[in-house]
């Protein structure tokens, strides 16, 4: 039984996975793949559309570069998360396979989907049949280091998408934009490592919070990636429900739902560190309601990380150290997920 979120001796008991570990090293992962070399395979002329497919751990990442380079890209780019493709998908859309083990079911038949189609592929995988097929079509293909849970891979993942997406001409240099954001993760680890004791660690607060509640996350639609990546970490690494939703748009909905105080679930406000006024005005807004309703208590979250990937990955960073710590609190290893393996055994022999 842990005696508090500083009792590194206990938490190292329950963290037999060594969560903690690959959450450490998240920040490093992302310097590092500040040093992928771009492919040369432009062919940026052709890309009409861009569609980053992937699943669970993976598809996380290619949120996460929606968030981020969206705004840098002159086509319509999308994330799906099946093995069917919408019909748009043809020989001018940039097809690029996300997946840490190579060996999901849906996103490799999406692939095989996507090369019928005649589609530029490319994939980022750390093995698996995704980078045999790859090999033997000669298809560019970024290998990122092996060994990890996927979702403990996020860092990597984005750091080799988004170089993909460079090499194919869709981006302009993506590596400053990585380094940049990899040396905030640092200095944001050094505030919440288990090292730091609770009276200064915001992680570990926030953890003791959620003790016992349903985590209920809104960030502005522009950070819609790190809402469901903090949803999935609840889920995955503390094995509790969440849920999340956007703003603006839950001010016009869900927000009808807080009518009084329900001790059993805790809005978390996940803040943009470069809001604009009318972003802060939507934010002050939306809680001046959930107030009004009755419900007084906010966790909010904010990193200071200024640039662009930073503030998506800053405030990423921030709630996978609040998920592990809960899970601690809960006495709970965080790496194991059984539920996923048998879905995805199951999912795979019915499809044989
Ligand atoms: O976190 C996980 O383990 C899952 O969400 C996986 O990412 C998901 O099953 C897809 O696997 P992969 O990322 O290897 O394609």
């Amino acid at each position: 039984m842990l005696r508090s979120l500083d009792d590194l001796e206990g938490i190292s008991k329950i963290d037999a996975g060594n969560m903690l570990g690959a959450i450490n090293r998240f920040p490093d992962f992302l310097v590092d793949a500040a040093h992928f070399s771009p492919l040369d395979v432009r062919s940026s002329l052709f890309v009409h559309n861009i569609v980053l497919m992937g699943m669970g751990g993976s598809a996380s990442a290619a949120d996460v570069l929606l968030d981020w380079l969206q705004d840098r890209i002159r086509v319509p780019v999308s994330v799906v998360r099946d093995s069917e493709l919408p019909r748009f998908v043809g020989p001018k859309t940039l097809f690029m396979a996300v997946s840490y083990s190579g060996e999901t079911a849906e996103t490799l038949a999406a692939f095989n989907e996507a090369r019928k189609r005649r589609c530029i592929t490319a994939a980022v995988a750390s093995g698996g049949r995704l980078q045999t097929i790859c090999s033997r079509r000669n298809i560019p293909f970024l290998q990122v280091a092996s060994g990890l849970v996927p979702r403990a891979a996020l860092s990597q993942m984005v750091g080799a998408g988004a170089v993909m997406m460079q090499s194919f001409g869709v981006v302009e240099d993506v590596r400053v934009g990585l380094l940049e954001a990899g040396h905030e993760l640092i200095r944001i680890r050094g505030q919440l490592r288990a090292e730091v004791p609770l009276s200064r660690n915001r992680a570990k607060q926030n953890a003791l919070r959620l003790r016992g509640k349903l985590p209920v996350i809104y960030c502005l639609q522009h950070m819609s990636s790190v809402a469901r990546r903090a949803k999935n970490q609840f889920a995955e690494n503390s094995k509790v429900v969440a849920k999340y939703d956007l703003l603006p748009e839950a001010g016009h909905n869900e927000v009808e739902a807080w009518q009084g105080r329900n001790p059993h679930i805790l809005p978390v406000l996940v803040h943009d560190s470069k809001e604009s006024r009318e972003e802060s005005t939507v934010f002050r807004a939306f809680k001046a309601v959930l107030r009004k309703l009755g419900e007084v208590r906010t966790l909010e979250v904010r990193t200071g990380a200024s640039s662009a990937l930073g503030r998506l990955l800053g405030p990423v960073l921030f709630l996978d150290y609040v998920s592990v710590y809960l899970a601690f609190l809960r006495g709970v290893d965080p790496t194991p997920t059984t539920g996923i393996r048998e879905y995805r055994r199951l999912y795979a022999t019915a499809r044989r």
